[in-house]
């Protein structure tokens, strides 16, 4: 079972009893660390009030499309770019008939067409309304648009009935959207991903880095994990938790980053580290004292890891960043060819670093691909996507 770690997620409440439950499905998916947003349709807050679930996700909930306060803080077309996931729990047969006919009068149903977001709702109705010919097809309908139908599940219905038609419990619900996110593209690949800032030791208390949070690398590492890889994540000194099933090798330096990316290697090598270009020619074995009115810090090149790896016999397929300030293309061109790479992402390195988004271009032999703003671990699966088609129609793998 994939995890649902650091997703974010606009959980859709729509009018029908089992709204109770996800009161407790909103609960279960903060405990699995997701970042929810609450979405309820009009009908959804004669059942519950949207106060239960402000406590419960920690931020206001969505109810009107047309809400001057709300949409100021959050619009609904940047609450639709925001999701990874809209996961409609309990979905009624109304709400699954306005999907069906991409009908845009509520705002759940208006962020349903708005959104590339995966979409998963969770249908809960009367048996009777199940099997009805008009529901079915507009099941159908909802499952030829690529949304998932959850469930529903048989037994005791709130009416009395016994039948198909109850809502999943939460935790059916929490595991089946988190293999959501499994795509297959990169089943059984072994994929090296460098990530993070380096750092150079001056002394045994200083040392030579950059602003790097390694951000884009970890979600990159967790998005090649749910495409099915194999990852090793070779990372600098950062603040961020690792993806689950990742193996992770934390390095400080870049010779020793260099090493492990050799003994790792894999059949794809993702660069995205932000290695030091120069380290200090000698550290001092103690710390230097401020002695003097100025000191020279005589720097040497580091090694350059991708294009150790890039220009090594039985190479990986490699992936390289480009990070620049001006001529983002050209020079971005330019690494591609002489670093000897399949692919490279170039982005303005002063928008990204550090930042929960980024906007990128993808630069191959032959060809290009842009990526518009979204946040890191969107990006991350689309271009896991690219990397895989490329992977796959280059000769050999
Ligand atoms: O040449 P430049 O540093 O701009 O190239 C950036 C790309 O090369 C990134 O993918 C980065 O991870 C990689 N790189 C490296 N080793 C270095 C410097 C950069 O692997 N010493």
């Amino acid at each position: 079972m994939l995890s649902l770690s650091n997703k974010q997620v606009i959980l859709g409440v729509t009018g029908g009893i089992a709204a109770y439950k996800s009161a407790e499905l909103c609960r279960q998916l903060i405990k699995a660390n997701v970042e929810v947003r609450v979405v309820m349709t009009p009908s959804a807050t004669e059942f519950v009030t949207p106060l239960t679930f402000q406590a419960l996700s920690g931020n206001r909930v969505h109810t009107e499309l047309l809400d001057e306060e709300v949409e100021a803080a959050m619009g609904h077309i940047e609450l639709a770019r925001w999701a990874d996931l809209i996961l409609v729990a309990p979905a009624s047969a109304n709400f699954i008939a306005r999907l069906a006919q991409g009908r845009a009068e509520d705002l759940l149903s208006t962020l349903c067409l708005a959104t590339d977001a995966l979409i998963a709702v969770a249908p809960a109705m009367n048996q009777g309304m199940w099997h009805n010919e008009g529901t079915q097809k507009n099941l159908k309908l909802v499952e030829e648009k690529g949304i998932t139908v959850l469930g529903p599940a048989l037994g005791e219905q709130a009416c009395g009935d016994v039948g198909l038609g109850r809502m999943l419990e939460p935790h059916e619900i929490v595991s089946q959207a988190a293999d959501l996110f499994e795509t297959g593209e990169l089943s059984g690949v072994n994929v090296t991903i460098t990530a993070g800032p380096t750092r150079e030791a001056i002394d045994p208390v200083r040392y030579i880095s950059n602003r790097s949070s390694g951000k884009m690398g970890y979600a990159l590492a967790r998005a090649a994990m749910e495409a099915g890889a194999n990852v090793v994540l070779i990372s600098g000194p950062v603040a961020l938790e690792p993806p689950p099933r990742v193996k992770v090798v934390s390095v400080e330096n870049a010779r020793q980053m260099l090493d492990a990316s050799q003994e790792s290697q894999g059949d794809i090598f993702i660069s995205v580290a932000a290695v030091a270009d120069y380290r200090p020619e000698k550290p001092e074995d103690n710390k230097i004292k401020k002695n003097h009115d100025s000191m020279d810090l005589r720097l040497v090149k580091n090694p350059d890891i991708l294009a150790t790896l890039s220009l090594s016999n039985n190479r990986p397929f490699c992936v390289g960043f480009a990070a620049e300030t001006e001529n983002i293309e050209e020079y971005a061109c330019k690494k591609l060819k002489e670093k000897n790479l399949d692919l490279i992402f170039a982005n303005n390195a002063t928008a990204t670093i550090n930042s929960e988004s980024a906007q990128l271009t993808a630069y191959w032999d032959g060809g290009q691909g842009t990526f518009a703003e979204n946040t890191k671990g969107a990006l991350a699966r689309d271009m896991i996507s690219l990397i895989a088609n490329h992977y796959r129609q280059n000769a050999g793998h």
